[in-house]
């Protein structure tokens, strides 16, 4: 096919990096579907497992499928004592997304054969990444403290083991259910930086385990999934109702990017963010508020009122924070929670993409000096 000569767009704003069926959002609207559902149907009424189901394999399984697909996950959640060892190693003050970088990179020693064109090898895959991160994201966390990982539990469900194997407690009903709901609300989001990563790497036919571990590395940027944990430090800084709107006022007179806020897409409130509010104020309503609670309500209503004609409005990230900061979940692991629900989104792409592929090869506009000439070092 011949090249579409176009102009230059920065950060590729508006340039369809690809034709996909996976996901769905409107920007305006504030509408955003999953294989055509709308993601509060499925927040609702849905697990995790059977949406990233949905996902990557395109359709709702069946009461067999969605059961098979569960006992698979339930008994690929354990990981290699290797891979326990190499995180040992790791520094203890190391980001936990570094480390889950590297660690799915590492799966890849162990699973990887790049059987590209065995169905059974794809399903192994996404089944193993999407059972085995939880666990490497919770065996950080005990290993970082100087204790030994947890053993998943065969008899709880995703996000009840992750839960228990992250707090070493039984989790309640309700926090497993809030967990669970707000992976659903993180698992895929049309063609975002990680998710353009993880189809660049896997237009290449390399391994799925390289795809993820390259979208990871994205995710961890503070523009991207990296601005839930800024968004509790930021409100952590603020301290009291009170300091809120000198704080954003002088954000946005000294031109700072306020975490939390605004969306190349949303140019509304991010449904992702109204119900992840509702999920807080669930888990508020059981275990008491968070004391930050109030200045977030507050910096939304300062943030509408002067930059709302801007379209910026909470994105995913703003009330996210406070809903893992309830569950227990430390401040650095909430971008690796957000990878754990994502790597859905990230297999759907990688499975797309191999049905369509043609390796990534964009072009770029040259706008440096020609015919310079080499100046020896002595010269110089
Ligand atoms: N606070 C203050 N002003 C903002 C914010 C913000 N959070 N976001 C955008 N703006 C302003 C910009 O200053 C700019 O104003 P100008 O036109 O007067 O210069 C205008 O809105 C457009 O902003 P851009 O940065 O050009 O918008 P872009 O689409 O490139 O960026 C992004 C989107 C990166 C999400 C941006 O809004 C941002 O940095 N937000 C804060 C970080 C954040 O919350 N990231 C999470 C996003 S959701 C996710 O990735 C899971």
């Amino acid at each position: 096919m011949a090249a579409i000569a176009c102009e230059y767009q920065p950060g590729l704003e508006g340039i369809p990096a690809s034709q996909s069926s996976i996901s769905y959002i409107n920007g305006t609207e504030g509408i955003l579907e999953y294989r055509g559902i709308p993601v509060a149907q499925l927040a609702h009424q849905s697990n995790f497992i059977e949406t990233a189901y949905l996902l990557i394999w395109g359709e709702l399984p069946t009461k067999e499928e969605l059961e098979q697909f569960e006992y698979d996950i339930r008994h690929h959640r354990r990981i290699k004592y290797q891979i326990r060892d190499m995180m040992k190693l790791f520094p203890d003050r190391g980001h936990p997304m570094d480390v889950l970088q590297a660690s799915a990179a590492a799966l890849g020693l162990f699973y990887s054969r790049r059987a590209l064109d065995n169905p059974k090898y794809i399903r192994d895959a996404a089944i193993r990444l999407i059972a085995k991160i939880p666990t490497m994201v919770a065996a950080f966390q005990l290993i970082r403290k100087g204790n030994d990982p947890i053993t998943p539990c065969d008899d709880y469900d995703y996000a009840s083991n992750f839960l228990y194997m992250l707090t070493e407690r039984e989790p309640s009903k309700l926090e497993a259910r809030v967990f669970d709901a707000s992976l659903i609300l993180h698992a895929e989001h049309t063609m975002n930086a990680s998710t353009f990563s993880a189809r660049v790497t896997a237009s290449t036919l390399t391994d799925p385990y390289a795809v993820i571990a390259s979208a990871v590395g994205t995710l961890a940027g503070p523009l991207h999934g990296g601005a839930n944990e800024e968004v509790l430090q930021m409100l952590e800084r603020i301290g009291t109702v009170e300091n809120v709107r000198p704080y954003i006022e002088n954000c946005i007179a000294t031109k700072t990017k306020i975490m939390g806020f605004g969306h190349r897409v949303y140019k509304v409130k991010d449904p992702r963010a109204i119900e992840l509010q509702k999920l807080a104020e669930k888990l508020f309503a059981e275990m008491g508020k968070d004391k930050y609670y109030d200045i977030a309500l507050a910096v939304e209503e300062v943030v509408e009122e002067k930059l709302g004609p801007k379209g910026i409005y909470p994105n995913v990230d703003f009330y996210s924070g406070l809903v893992y900061r309830k569950l227990g979940i430390p401040s650095d692991l909430f971008t690796p929670v957000f990878a754990m629900a994502r790597v859905a989104g990230w297999l759907a792409h990688w499975r797309e993409q191999l049905s369509v592929n043609r390796i990534f090869r964009p072009t770029q506009v040259y706008v440096g000096d020609r015919g310079n000439s080499y100046i020896p070092l002595e010269n110089r």
